[in-house]
């Protein structure tokens, strides 16, 4: 049974009050049941982290490295300038798909640049809720590939 880390930066708590009009209506606790489900439906367990802290987020990415096989994250606002974070991910080296609900692309300037997305696999940015979606599919059809 594949382990999956689901982590969440700061200011998505807020999610479905927060700016709907961007990040759309979907609630966070919604977005979070909605992965597990799927995750059980695949086989897998998920375990979900939020912190508004970078700190904190660097503990659990380390932290993961002693029970998860991979990890879906969006870094939030993290995601454009949190070196400490991408060291963390390149230390730890679990397969890690970055998200975003936005399509960061065509925002603001200063969303364009991605720190952490050099250390992950890939990014999937700009579809909602289904970025996380589609990051977790994503990951376990790897995961499932490298057991071959
Ligand atoms: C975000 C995009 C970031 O630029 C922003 O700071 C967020 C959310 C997204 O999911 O679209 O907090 O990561």
């Amino acid at each position: 049974m594949f382990k999956i880390l689901l982590m969440h930066g700061p200011n998505l708590n807020l999610l479905g009050w927060r700016e709907p009009g961007i990040y759309g209506t979907v609630g966070f606790d919604e977005i979070n049941t909605r992965m597990k489900k799927v995750a059980e439906e695949n086989g897998a367990e998920l375990r979900v982290f939020q912190s508004n802290s970078e700190g904190a987020l660097v503990d659990a990415i380390q932290d993961a490295r002693n029970w998860a096989d991979g990890i879906v994250i969006n870094p939030g606002a993290y995601a454009h300038y949190s070196i400490a974070m991408r060291d963390a991910l390149s230390a730890v080296k679990l397969p890690t798909i970055e998200v975003h609900l936005s399509n960061v692309h065509a925002r603001d300037e200063f969303r364009h640049k991605l720190v952490l997305s050099p250390v992950c696999v890939g990014v999937i940015a700009g579809l909602g809720w289904r970025s996380y979606l589609y990051g977790l599919h994503a990951l376990l059809a790897m995961l499932a590939e490298q057991k071959k």
